[in-house]
């Protein structure tokens, strides 16, 4: 159970806070603040206030918040120095100096490689059903187009970027041929069955939050009809093919791989 509280007693912050528990339908407790000994039952906590939205599991010992930042920590690190997956994802979405695809990101989270896509020059959809995931990494757009106002450079690559909350299979069918997107990029959750140390606690929670993405297959068929050049698959390495559908091609990395579906030969 989630419930949501405000860091400080500011209107501002109980304003937010009730519309998200009518938006999201989490109980709203009026107490301030958010320690491991709140006597209520929820196991985590959606807490409002200066760093904007967080989440906490109730027991702060298990591990970190979980909250969407695009200035700070490896987003800031990888706008900035690309690095990380950067050159990998640039890769497989098939940027290059003479061109940068429109991409269509379909499963969005929150939003850490349509950043990286975003900060490469891409101009990028995100696309994300699950509410809580949406209201996190809305909190994190706005806060990073707020610091956008005084930097033109975040501004203009915060202009690059959208956020559409809906389930992606129906976005897929509304769409028309001139919105086509040049690529399709999907990284579906993928059910760890072990509790590994390598599954970071945060990335256990996020999945014990939203679930498995038992629909992905059909997403993949779904995108390889629409995209124009590509459709891009992140996977953990040792993840079979999404759908059992072998790609044209694999870029492998350390812990993860993009599966590669090349429909048709990118501009150059
Ligand atoms: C593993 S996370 C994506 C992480 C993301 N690439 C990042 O860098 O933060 C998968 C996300 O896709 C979303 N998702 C899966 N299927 C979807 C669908 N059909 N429509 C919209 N969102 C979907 C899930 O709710 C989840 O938040």
């Amino acid at each position: 159970m989630i419930s949501i509280r405000i860091s400080s007693d500011s209107p501002h912050y109980l304003e937010q806070a009730e519309k998200l528990s009518s938006v999201l339908g989490y109980p709203l407790v009026t107490d301030v603040g958010c320690s491991d000994d709140c006597q209520n039952n929820a196991s985590y906590v959606l807490l409002v206030g200066e760093d904007g939205l967080s989440l906490f599991p109730s027991n702060r010992r298990l591990h970190g918040p979980i909250r969407v930042d695009f200035m700070l920590g490896s987003n800031n690190h990888r706008r900035r120095f690309g690095g990380g997956n950067g050159q990998a994802i640039a890769k497989a979405v098939g940027v290059s100096g003479r061109f940068l695809p429109r991409v269509l990101d379909l499963t969005a989270g929150l939003g850490g490689d349509g950043f990286v896509l975003a900060s490469l020059g891409c101009r990028v959809s995100l696309v994300e059903r699950h509410p809580l995931i949406c209201s996190l990494l809305r909190d994190g757009l706005n806060r990073a187009r707020e610091e956008g106002e005084s930097d033109p450079e975040i501004r203009d690559l915060m202009n690059r970027l959208d956020l559409i909350e809906c389930d992606s299979l129906e976005m897929l069918s509304d769409i028309t041929v001139d919105q086509k997107p040049d690529v399709i990029y999907l990284d579906p959750m993928f059910p760890h069955r072990k509790k590994s140390a390598k599954v970071k606690k945060e990335m256990q929670a996020f999945q014990h939050i939203v679930g498995s993405d038992i629909d992905s297959d059909v997403l993949l068929e779904r995108a390889l009809k629409i995209a124009r050049y590509r459709v891009v698959i992140k996977r953990p390495s040792v993840a079979e093919f999404l759908g059992d559908k072998k790609p044209t091609y694999s870029l492998e990395g350390k812990s993860t791989r993009f599966d590669i579906f090349a429909l048709s030969k990118i501009p150059s």
